[in-house]
């Protein structure tokens, strides 16, 4: 049996119902709020919701439960893997960081973590998620308002770019090596992803110009990239709501970008899949339209 951890998240979510709906693959869902019926519950934070949760699974898709600091994700991380080996868990497939992220902030725990598993007693599959095609978004919209008034989109970007990925494509090469893996087990083979590390690379980059673009799409006028400094970006940052960590990793992410560090240059992705890589752009139009900033522009 197969068990996916947060199931109600975005990636979770669509690799439980993508796996439920693969014939002969017995899969069950965990989450925080599991109710024991329609799905287990698995709280990382609640090492007894993981003695409980983890009971007669072979094969782990572990999630990685990243918004936190950094000694809250290791502990939870932590947690899981210690879990998972006092219930006989037989592999573990973990939802990393692609290469191209070792320098940002948000590298060390899955770093981590990949250590923690390498030392267990179960087989263990890296799944090194490249960036999500949200992540720029995310990092767009924080400017986006501002775009519609002023046809300006302004960002730490540099002359960077950063390599993206559709969740969509991350959830079906998980899917495709969880139930893999199971059909492996279920036959009494070691599965042949065991040690592997995969890095699923996003084959599309985008940067400050192509943001533009995609603003002056969805908000239906021109926009401009104007790149702006650090500085800037820390002070906007410190008024915008979020939790100090969060500046800390979104700082390091225009960094890196800025620095050219999250272009990728090779990915697993394409291997894996049994398609194209879904293009991103689109998707980032449509995020930005469903963030509301074409409402906001004409508004404004
Ligand atoms: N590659 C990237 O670009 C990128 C970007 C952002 C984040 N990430 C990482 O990828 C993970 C999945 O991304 P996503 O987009 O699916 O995130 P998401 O939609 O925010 O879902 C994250 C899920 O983590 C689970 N979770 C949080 N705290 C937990 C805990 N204490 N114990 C067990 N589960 C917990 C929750 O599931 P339940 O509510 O079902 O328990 C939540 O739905 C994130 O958690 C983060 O570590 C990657």
């Amino acid at each position: 049996m197969i068990l996916v951890t947060g199931i109600s998240g975005g990636i979770g979510g669509l690799i439980f119902r993508r796996l439920s709906d693969q014939d002969g693959i017995d899969v069950v869902g965990g989450t925080r709020s599991g109710d024991g019926v329609t799905a287990r519950r698995i709280d990382f934070d609640d090492p007894a919701s993981l003695a409980d949760g983890l009971r007669g699974v072979d094969v782990l898709v572990f999630v990685s439960a990243g918004y936190a600091e950094d000694d809250v994700v290791l502990a939870r991380h932590g947690a899981v893997v210690d879990a998972a080996e006092a219930a006989g868990v037989r592999h573990v497939v973990y939802t990393s960081l692609a290469r191209s992220g070792d320098m940002l902030t948000i590298a060390l725990p899955h770093r981590w973590t990949e250590a923690r598993l390498a030392e267990a007693s179960f087989d263990v599959t890296i799944l090194r998620n490249g960036l999500y095609a949200e992540v720029p978004v995310g990092l767009a919209t924080t400017s986006a308002a501002l775009a519609a008034e002023t046809g300006v989109f302004a960002a730490a970007f540099g002359a960077g770019q950063v390599s993206v990925v559709a969740k969509e494509d991350l959830a079906d090469v998980a899917v495709r090596v969880a139930a893999e893996i199971q059909r492996d087990l279920s036959a009494s083979r070691r599965s042949h992803h065991a040690g592997k590390t995969y890095e699923l690379e996003g084959v599309e980059a985008i940067g400050g110009q192509d943001i533009a673009e995609v603003l002056s799409d969805a908000l239906d006028r021109p926009v401009h990239y104007q790149p702006i400094s650090l500085s800037t970006t820390r002070k906007a940052l410190a008024d915008s709501g979020l939790e100090p960590y969060q500046i800390t990793h979104t700082l390091s992410i225009f960094s890196n970008i800025s620095a050219g560090y999250l272009q990728a240059h090779d990915t697993d992705l394409t291997a894996l899949l049994p398609a194209e890589p879904r293009p991103v752009r689109d998707q980032i139009v449509q995020a930005v339209k469903e963030g509301g900033y074409q409402s906001r522009s004409v508004s404004s």
